[in-house]
């Protein structure tokens, strides 16, 4: 029998959720230590700030149950490091995300933003910093050889670049008020946040030594259920509240945002959806209960009402 998501869930939450709070603390190689131990200190509880602040942390738990659909264990030595590397991305990501400059908003999980909290500087410089950390992270993995770390250093770097969520974002803005094509919105969700779930799949299984066979599955999997994570995103956006987002509900209305209910309507939008999550399931049809956490996960994406 498998077991239920929500321990699943708590258990993958106590090991990542250590995991970063360990990352800039005082005793930390990555921690900000200047001279000037007010400015350190400033500097590291904004990082901590956005990093500590909750969230689902969807791709920790990719990066979890793509690694035990490999191996059929996801107590890995090096899991935690790399799981905590994709979070600080998308971290940052919200980070800027959030600006004046780009989205412009005040609210994220449930606390004001970090350039509302800090000021624009500091909360630009703390997702700089978090976006480095991660690639640190990677490169002083403990156990995983030079070849592996290379790979996973080259995985995130392609997902969280310029071929991948910065480009992603940058149609998402240039195509705000303007009327587009079904296939550029599908290829900007793709990439704004599908390639950061797909890296998470990808790191997962690589760390456990996937094949290329196997690494092609999950990637059909983490591409389904990527582009369904930003669809729901967008039907959250409409049918949720902000108490319960966290963060301001009906703020693509107000941005003019091209989501896929403002272009298909919310019925259509959400068969998108669930065309998705079978695509998903699909995907792994070779691979036996050691995937009922990515399975879980599939479903947990869809049904979620935050
Ligand atoms: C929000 O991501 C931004 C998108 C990519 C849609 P999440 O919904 O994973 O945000 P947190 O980490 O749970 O706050
Ligand atoms: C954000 O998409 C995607 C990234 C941060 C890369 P959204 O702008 O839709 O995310 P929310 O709704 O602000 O969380
Ligand atoms: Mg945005
Ligand atoms: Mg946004
Ligand atoms: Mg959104």
């Amino acid at each position: 029998m498998s077991t239920p998501f929500s321990d699943y869930q708590a258990q993958c939450s106590i090991r990542i959720e250590t995991k970063l709070g360990s990352l800039f603390d005082n005793r930390s190689s990555l921690y900000c230590s200047l001279k000037n131990t007010e400015l350190s200190a400033a500097l590291n509880e904004a990082i901590n700030y956005s990093l500590l602040s909750g969230g689902k942390r969807v791709r920790p738990l990719l990066v979890y149950a793509a690694a035990e659909a490999i191996t059929g264990t996801n107590l890995i030595t090096d899991l935690d490091g790399i799981a905590a590397a994709i979070e600080c991305i998308h971290c940052y990501s919200l980070i800027h995300d959030d600006l004046p400059a780009m989205d412009d908003d005040d609210l994220r999980r449930g606390q004001p933003t970090n350039h509302i909290k800090f000021d624009e500087a500091t909360a630009i410089l703390a997702g700089d910093a978090l976006n480095t950390a991660a690639f640190e992270i990677l490169a002083n993995l403990a156990t995983s050889t030079a070849h592996t770390k290379i790979e996973l250093i080259k995985i995130l770097s392609a997902t969280a670049g310029v071929r991948g969520m910065v480009a992603g974002q940058y149609i998402d803005l240039q195509a705000a008020g303007q009327s587009i094509t079904t296939e550029h919105l599908r290829n900007m969700h793709q990439l704004k946040t599908g390639a950061l779930i797909r890296a998470a799949v990808a790191l997962g299984a690589t760390a456990a030594g996937a094949s290329d066979a196997q690494l092609k599955a999950l990637d059909d999997y983490a591409n389904a259920i990527g582009l369904a994570f930003q669809v729901v995103d967008d039907i959250l956006d409409i049918e949720s509240s902000t108490e319960q987002l966290g963060k301001q509900q009906g703020a693509d209305i107000g941005q003019k945002k091209s989501t896929f209910p403002s272009l298909m309507g919310l019925e259509k939008t959400k068969a998108e959806a669930a065309y998705l999550h079978k695509q998903a399931i699909a995907a792994l049809a070779s691979f036996g209960a050691n995937a009922n956490g990515l399975r879980q996960l599939a479903d947990y994406i869809i049904q979620r009402n935050f």
